[in-house]
């Protein structure tokens, strides 16, 4: 029988994709823990939402910077993430690029979450770029994160449609509900070949 997969998961805002996967868990639909939740802001609601559930939350240090993620704080991530038993990392709304030595410690175990049909409109705000460039489809894609930006391997996408009418918020809004049953369904597919 396979062993409840270890998560850690790191991001910076509202956190709603976290929930998503605790509600999976809970559902029973997901045979997954979340181990640690790590945010590099300190007001995140994602801290919160994980610390209600009792799951230890923290902040990351990032030295001061405001976009750049500096090489100690990933090898201090990817230590803490270790040291918690972490198996897959789940990036859901974390604004910092990933790369070495986070990579390297977690070669292809680094998930991410991303509110378009990659490799369409990658990078910041997906969904307004999506509207402003009048396309009729949009959606969300999981993918391996590589050190590149939105660039990893396609493991799932779901279409949204995009209607007359839609602004970027209300678009958003429709991608992420889809986002709340994409990223635990492909979190549960890959802890199932463990
Ligand atoms: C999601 O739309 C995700 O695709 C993007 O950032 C957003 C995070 O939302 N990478 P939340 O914090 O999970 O609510």
């Amino acid at each position: 029988m396979s062993q409840t997969i270890k998560l850690g998961v790191l991001g910076s805002g509202s956190g709603s994709n976290m929930q998503a996967i605790l509600d999976a868990i809970e559902a029973g639909t997901l045979d997954a823990e979340i181990v640690l939740v790590l945010s590099d802001n300190p007001d995140g609601y994602i801290l919160e939402r994980a610390r209600k559930a009792g799951i230890p939350a923290e902040v990351i240090d990032c030295g001061g910077f405001k976009t750049k993620f500096p090489d100690e704080s990933q090898s201090a991530v990817a230590a803490q993430l270790k040291a918690a038993g972490v198996k897959l990392v789940c990036l859901a709304g974390f604004m910092r690029l990933v790369k070495q030595p986070m990579l390297d410690i977690f070669p292809e175990r680094i998930l991410n979450i991303h509110p378009s049909l990659l490799p369409a409109y990658p990078g910041l705000m997906a969904w307004k770029q999506a509207v402003a460039d009048g396309a009729r489809e949009s959606g969300c894609t999981v993918h391996y994160v590589d050190a590149g930006m939105d660039t990893g391997p396609i493991i799932k996408q779901a279409k949204v449609a995009v209607i007359a009418g839609d602004t970027a918020e209300t678009l958003h809004a429709r991608i992420q509900l889809e986002e709340h049953s994409l990223y635990p369904e492909v979190i549960a597919a890959i802890a199932a070949q463990q």
